[in-house]
């Protein structure tokens, strides 16, 4: 059951692939608070997801946009104003591809063309939204915008490789435009830096059930899941959260701040007295 925390607001949630997704969960949990959605993805997802059967389900409009290009997200921000019937109150730019990745490419030997690609479709598409944004002047006073990360954008995770540099410069533009859009429309940017989650990008990143088993470990309340991840987005939706921007602001259990897990501090006494 909602608390209304989003009635009479208007948003668009990137990203929603399948239910895995974690815009999947924040989609979902918009609508229950009362908000008016448009959903949006990249035209493939028509074919390789399940974009459509949420859109029906909540009964929102559904915008196909690749991120990577302007005419598309104009097209999107003017078509989801006109089709909410007014400025919009929040954006999920939940969005992220690596090629290098996908290809399991080391980081030593990056593909330059790939990272281009990479780091068009993971952070400057934030910049690209934002400008967008700005320039239709489509975002209502105090609205929110908000974007996906990952720790590895402060700390090195190997096998995140480029990725981690994207999510470097998306923290940034964060900080960057959210310097702007605060002075001139009282628009909050933040970061949201989730734990490892079962999904499609997720998934692809190497070794990733180790990953997640060691930051499940090390973190006091174990991983955050995307229902809970869904939960934060609607908090700073909300009117309750106005003064927050140019943040990074870590969803992970505690993560961040651990150094050491008790249960990993075990494992190595064990191996020591070997
Ligand atoms: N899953 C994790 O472990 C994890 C952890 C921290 C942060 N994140 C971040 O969360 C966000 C959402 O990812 P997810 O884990 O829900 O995976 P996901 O695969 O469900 O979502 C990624 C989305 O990006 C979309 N996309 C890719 N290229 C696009 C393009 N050119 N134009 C428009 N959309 C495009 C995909 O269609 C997909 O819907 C990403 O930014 C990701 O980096 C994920």
């Amino acid at each position: 059951m909602g608390k209304n925390l989003l009635q009479g607001k208007r948003g668009i949630i990137f990203g929603a692939l399948n239910e895995n997704s974690i815009a999947w969960q924040v989609a979902l949990k918009c609508v229950e608070e009362g908000a008016s959605i448009v959903l949006t993805n990249a035209p493939v997802a028509a074919k390789i997801g399940q974009t459509e059967a949420l859109a029906t389900q909540l009964n929102a409009p559904l915008i196909y946009a690749d991120v990577t290009k302007m005419e598309d997200m104009e097209n999107l921000v003017s078509e989801s104003v006109a089709k909410l019937g007014g400025k919009l109150d929040f954006v999920l730019h939940s969005v992220g591809m690596s090629l290098n990745v996908r290809k399991k490419v080391p980081y030593t030997e990056l593909n330059y063309d790939w990272m281009h690609t990479t780091i068009d479709i993971s952070a400057i598409s934030f910049h690209r939204l934002m400008q967008v944004l700005w320039k239709q002047d489509a975002v209502n006073e105090w609205g929110s915008v908000l974007a996906l990360t990952y720790i590895a954008a402060q700390r090195v995770f190997p096998d995140y490789s480029e990725m981690a540099d994207a999510k470097s410069m998306l923290e940034s533009i964060a900080r960057s435009f959210g310097y702007h859009f605060g002075k001139r429309n009282h628009v909050r940017v933040n970061t949201i830096s989730q734990s490892p989650t079962y999904t499609t990008a997720g998934s692809g990143v190497g070794g990733f059930d180790a990953f997640f088993n060691y930051s499940n470990t090390m973190s006091p309340l174990g991983n955050a899941s995307s229902e809970t991840c869904a939960d934060y987005c609607i908090s700073l939706f909300s009117d309750y959260t106005k003064m927050v921007t140019m943040q990074n602001l870590f969803h992970d259990g505690g993560f961040s701040s651990t150094g050491i897990a008790q249960d990993l501090m075990e494992s190595f006494a064990s191996e020591a007295g070997k």
